[in-house]
């Protein structure tokens, strides 16, 4: 049957406010200035989203807005870049949510106020929806309550309906971890923590350690690991992917996001594993290239002059 989406991605909506070139960490009852500010659509399953769009998959995106200005930015930011936004829901209940990002070199410090993206449920994501995407992504589940109990429901449903799944959870704010990974894993064909995350999840203190504690119960497992690359856990063998060196990197907002873009663009058209992972850590590292997660995806022209002017690879 032919579907009109690739890939459906259920998640958080919010804008980040960016304040870069920050003197120093702001203290209570005192004043930091910023030398540069940029107001661009956040959240890390946004940024997926759009770049997924750019580098030529057809997407389409479920989650919750408010109704004001930063929600008709998001709306405005995704359809400008091809993402279908037919399926999001708009609160009259809750603001859009917003995230204040302090960058410090590569490092950051981020407040978030989740907003309407926390009051979306599994009864928003209707069968009927499912249906029209042959894969599905979620990102970010600790900022979506309203969906994290639900999980396994929704990943085991879209699985029964044919779909093929990816999950980057991101880090839990309020480092629970709280989910079934046993139950849930085996309806996910591509885990998408980064180290960090993963070493949590698993209370292990090394890659081998932590991918040891989900093996039998996982399928693919990737792990980021920043200016190091990225590993595979294809339930056979680990491969590992080095970064793209990028000598002058802007900031590295999204590049978890970008590299998942890239994946699963290559992981849907059925390449390999070793051609998912390269095209993944090209994207991560396009992304480090310009300010915020999508400002180096503005169009798949620019994406690929990028890769060929920065890091000598065409395709
Ligand atoms: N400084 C960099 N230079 C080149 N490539 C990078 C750089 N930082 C990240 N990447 C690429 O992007 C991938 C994902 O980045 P990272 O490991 O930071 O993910 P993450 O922690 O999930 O990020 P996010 O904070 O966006 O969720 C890396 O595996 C790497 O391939
Ligand atoms: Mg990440």
């Amino acid at each position: 049957m032919n579907k009109p989406y690739d890939v459906l991605v259920v998640g958080e909506l919010n804008v980040d406010l960016i304040l870069n070139q920050v003197d120093k960490f702001p203290e209570i009852g005192k004043e930091v200035l910023a030398d540069n500010m940029t107001l661009t659509m956040g959240s890390s399953s946004a940024i997926f989203a759009s770049n997924l769009s750019t580098v030529g998959s057809r997407v389409a995106f479920i989650g919750r807005l408010g109704h004001d200005n930063f929600g008709d930015h998001i709306l405005a930011s995704l359809q400008s870049r091809g993402v279908d936004t037919t399926h999001i829901l708009r609160s009259t209940a809750y603001n859009t949510g917003a995230t204040i990002v302090l960058n410090f070199g590569e490092d950051r410090a981020m407040v978030t106020y989740p907003g309407a993206m926390k009051h979306l449920t599994l009864q928003d994501i209707t069968p009927g929806v499912l249906q029209k995407a042959r894969h599905l992504h979620l990102s970010s589940v600790f900022l979506q309550s309203g969906l994290q109990q639900d999980i396994v429901a929704l990943f085991k449903g879209a699985k029964d309906a044919g779909l093929t799944t990816s999950l980057d959870p991101q880090w839990d704010p309020a480092e629970r971890w709280d989910i079934d990974l046993p139950q849930l894993l085996p309806h996910v064909d591509v885990f998408m923590p980064n180290i960090n995350e993963l070493k949590a999840f698993t209370s292990k203190d090394d890659l081998t350690a932590a991918l040891d504690a989900i093996k039998s119960f996982a399928r693919n497992v990737v792990v980021k690991h920043g200016s190091d690359g990225a590993y595979l856990w294809n339930g056979r063998e680990l491969l590992h992917q080095p970064a793209f060196l990028n000598k002058d990197v802007v900031d590295s907002i999204g590049a978890g996001d970008s590299f998942d873009s890239g994946f699963i663009h290559k992981f849907i058209s059925g390449a390999g594993d070793q051609a998912c992972l390269e095209f993944g850590a090209l994207t991560g590292a396009i992304n480090t290239t310009r300010p915020g997660g999508t400002g180096a995806f503005e169009s798949l022209a620019l994406v690929k002059t990028i890769a060929a002017t920065s890091f000598n690879y065409s395709f």
